[in-house]
């Protein structure tokens, strides 16, 4: 079989460079923990965890003799006012394109600017995002869009993950609500960049694999993108989920596959996973043979 992985895929700048700051401290023996999920990919958290590093999902569970390190996705302001009138020290991993994205809500709140946000409201960059606006409102759909009253002026802003086409859809809808409107295109360049390269490789391959955490928002956005262009598109955590006999079953027999990461993504899970399609009869044959020895197959 052939294997193709996307031109871009895997870790991205903010996430590399939140797990260099965490590789600083450990080397310096310094006790660490995580303001929420670091990024979303359990490989990552799960050997950050085998560290010792641990993760808080509240201020009110903050160990005061710990480095604080302040997750990829951001906190919402009132919270990052919080540790500051409270003296705590801290590391932000914050991702640069996400601060900002605080930026520009803070500078149009300023201004007393209609602001919507186009992302996922339950997603932490979108909590910690919106929390820069008095009054922010967050849509992710058409219908959402045909909620907003007509008016003036509006100040449209994405979540630094979303799908371009998604957003440039919903944009032309709000168009037609306001009579100005200034769009900040804050889709990050990794993102982009991940989506062109899936969307050139999907309809060249046989069956695509999606590798990231099924909570990681470009990644869940990658496999849509590929769906759409190839209906034989996986979406799997990890290596080891490849290695099912109904996955197996299914791809056997296909020439050539495509995979792709999400931006939190290992690159080792992504060679891992190659391996894997390479050697996908043998694990085939490996499996079946268990299976009959094992009784589940005669
Ligand atoms: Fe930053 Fe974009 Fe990665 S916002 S964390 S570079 S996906």
């Amino acid at each position: 079989m052939k294997i193709y992985i996307a031109e871009e895929a895997g870790f991205c700048f903010g996430v590399k460079r939140a797990l260099k700051i965490i590789n600083q401290l450990n080397e310096k023996r310094q006790d660490i923990q995580i303001y929420g999920q670091l990024i979303h990919n359990r490989t990552v958290l799960d050997q950050l965890k085998a560290k010792g590093i641990d993760t808080i999902d509240t201020l009110a569970q903050l160990s005061p003799q710990k480095k604080l390190v302040i997750r990829t996705h951001g906190i919402p302001k009132q919270e990052e006012e919080k540790l500051k009138k409270a003296g705590i020290d801290y590391v932000d991993a914050t991702c640069p394109l996400v601060k900002k994205l605080h930026r520009i809500i803070g500078k149009l709140n300023k201004e007393k600017a209609q602001i919507i946000i186009i992302g996922d409201k339950n997603h932490p960059e979108i909590i910690a995002a919106k929390s820069y606006a008095h009054n922010a409102v967050v849509i992710n759909s058409r219908a959402e869009a045909a909620k907003i009253k007509r008016t003036d002026s509006l100040s449209v802003i994405a979540q630094t993950t979303l799908d371009t086409e998604h957003f440039e859809k919903i944009v032309s809808y709000l168009a037609e609500k306001a009579g100005k409107l200034d769009v900040y295109n804050t889709i990050c360049d990794a993102t982009i960049a991940r989506q062109q390269a899936i969307k050139k490789l999907a309809p060249e391959v046989d069956f695509v694999v999606v590798v990231g955490g099924k909570n990681s928002s470009n990644t869940r956005k990658l496999y849509h993108i590929a769906l759409k262009r190839n209906k034989n598109t996986y979406y799997i955590e990890e290596s080891s989920d490849l290695k099912h006999t109904d996955f197996i079953k299914q791809v056997k027999d296909f020439q050539s596959a495509g995979i792709t990461a999400g931006a939190s993504t290992p690159p080792k899970e992504l060679k891992k996973v190659k391996n894997i399609l390479k050697n996908i009869k043998n694990n085939y044959n490996i499996n079946i043979e268990k299976e009959i020895k094992n009784g589940k197959r005669e």
